[in-house]
């Protein structure tokens, strides 16, 4: 049985103060069972976050790396640094860095590389453009990604990735994917995990959902089957809806629970 996996993504929001009191209400209401908890703050309240987070169950984890581990690379953070300040969880390959700055398949191979060499549980985020879903190149577009980005990812390493199907065209835009579109995804990018690693992990891997995810619909997304979690970006930075995204989250989990009769 996969644990649900909900994942923050703050973006370039929050100043210190204003994180500070986002993660003082998470930090009671959201460290629960069941569920896998992850917010992901800009990386100048990274270490605020992560001490603000310190003996909870929730994981911090960065929005970006970089492949090299130190370097002459104005601007960029590396895997080490994040392990270093308590990071455990980095987004990858969000649609953001790929339209906005120009990161490619190969640059999430290579960030996705050291990612997972370092210890960090990579969210490696693919998605179609409204464009390409109209021609109907989802599923070929999603396999490229796929198949670039995880190049190099072994069974064995393959245990630190989390997958998030976040079509372009649902992001930041209050339009989410409806649960049969996220569900048709996510079943064709579980099949292709098994063509790839087999059954077994095709079972045990991760799929979240992103784009316009929130306190309104995350149940009916998290109810179909291969929908194991969400990745949100604006309804993470209020408490109360992150907070009930992250219940409907567990209630994922209970409801897989009964249905396995255990
Ligand atoms: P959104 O962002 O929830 O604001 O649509 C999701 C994301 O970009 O991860």
């Amino acid at each position: 049985m996969r644990t649900p996996i909900i994942a923050g993504n703050w973006k370039m929001h929050l100043t210190l103060a204003e994180a500070g009191a986002l993660v003082g209400p998470l930090r009671t209401d959201c460290d629960v069972d069941g569920v896998d908890v992850v917010v992901c703050p800009p990386c100048t309240a990274l270490t605020t976050v992560v001490r603000a987070l310190a003996g909870s169950r929730i994981g911090v984890g960065a929005q970006d790396v970089h492949w090299e581990p130190q370097g002459a690379l104005t601007g960029e953070i590396s895997p080490t640094m994040l392990v270093d300040i308590g990071c455990r969880y980095v987004i990858i390959g969000h649609s953001e860095r790929r339209t906005l700055f120009g990161e490619t398949d190969e640059t999430v191979r290579r960030k996705l590389g050291a990612a997972v060499q370092h210890g960090l549980i990579a969210i490696v985020c693919i998605g179609e453009t409204l464009a390409q879903r109209e021609a109907n190149q989802t599923f070929e577009v999603l396999e490229r990604q796929l198949a670039g980005g995880l190049q190099d990812v072994s069974a064995d390493t393959v245990q630190q990735v989390v997958l998030a199907y976040e079509p372009v065209w649902a992001i930041g835009t209050g339009r989410n994917a409806t649960p049969d579109q996220a569900q048709e995804a996510h079943a064709k990018i579980r099949q292709w995990v098994g063509g790839r690693w087999g059954a077994l992990v095709a079972q045990a891997i991760r799929i979240q959902y992103g784009g316009s995810v929130t306190a309104a619909n995350a149940a009916s997304l998290l109810q179909q089957p291969d929908v194991d979690g969400a990745l949100v970006g604006g309804a993470s930075l209020k408490a109360d809806a992150f907070t009930a995204i992250v219940q409907a989250g567990q209630s994922r989990r209970a409801a897989a629970r009964t249905a396995a009769g255990r």
